[in-house]
């Protein structure tokens, strides 16, 4: 299953926590390769949402779905230092960001046949000399036998908070409590769906962010890496 010559550090938890920042400072550091599982449940969700825009995921054959997840033309690439995502030729790095497709994304990830689709995908991306892999199931289901397991978390009001930050910066007007809603929905479904639920690893090293800036837990992630991962 797992290359044995390549190590994989697992990062997993809810959304808004910082996995991704995180991730790209590890696999920086390491200068390993890098898997941003949640941006496949995102692009499965745009296909489905281009191929079907009218219909409720319900309405959809879940063959069909699955079919979409199994087809997917992506590839990833850099560009400037950030993580260039082109599907069918088409830059959709940052169409597939927007909350509404985080929200059909977390739907979509619910269905069993869609998650094994998307299996050897994920597995695929193990390369040497590692890979760091962000998602929710990272350290429970895709890669079991992970040297490092990490689960962040935070309360769903300071994840808000930060993306509304974020928002901000960029612009965007939202509206804090709608946001602090949306997370709170996102993590009940993704928590407590049937297969491959969000959840720590048993062997994974919890992390709780909630009054950490995103230095603090870069240095204590990085210092899990020092004593885990032969460089
Ligand atoms: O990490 P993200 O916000 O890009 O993920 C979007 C959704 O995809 C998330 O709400 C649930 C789903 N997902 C998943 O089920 N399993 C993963 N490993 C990654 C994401």
């Amino acid at each position: 299953m797992t290359d044995s010559k390549a190590q994989v550090i697992c990062l997993d938890g809810p959304s808004g926590v910082g996995k991704g920042t995180i991730c790209l400072a590890v696999a920086r550091d390491l200068d390993w390769h890098i898997l941003d599982s949640g941006s496949l449940y995102r692009i499965t969700a745009l296909q489905v949402l281009r191929q079907f825009p009218d219909s409720g995921t319900d309405s959809i054959k879940v063959t069909q779905l699955a079919e979409i997840a199994k087809n997917l033309s992506v590839t990833y690439t850099e560009k400037d230092g950030q993580l260039m995502i082109v599907l069918d030729g088409e830059d959709v790095t940052q169409s597939i960001r927007t909350e509404q497709m985080g929200a059909k994304a977390s739907e979509i990830a619910a269905i069993p046949e869609v998650r094994t689709a998307l299996l050897q995908r994920q597995r695929a991306f193990l390369q040497p000399p590692g890979l760091v892999a962000d998602g929710r199931d990272m350290g429970t289901v895709v890669f079991p036998d992970a040297e490092l397991k990490i689960y962040l978390t935070a309360s769903a009001e300071e994840r808000a908070q930060r993306r509304y930050k974020q928002l901000k910066e960029k612009g965007i007007d939202v509206n804090l409590a709608s946001l602090v809603e949306e997370l709170r929905q996102r993590d009940e479904r993704d928590m407590n769906r049937k297969t491959a639920p969000l959840k720590p690893a048993s062997d994974a090293i919890i992390i709780d962010t909630t009054t950490l800036d995103i230095e603090q837990v870069t240095k204590e992630v990085m210092f899990w890496v020092n004593q885990r991962i032969t460089r």
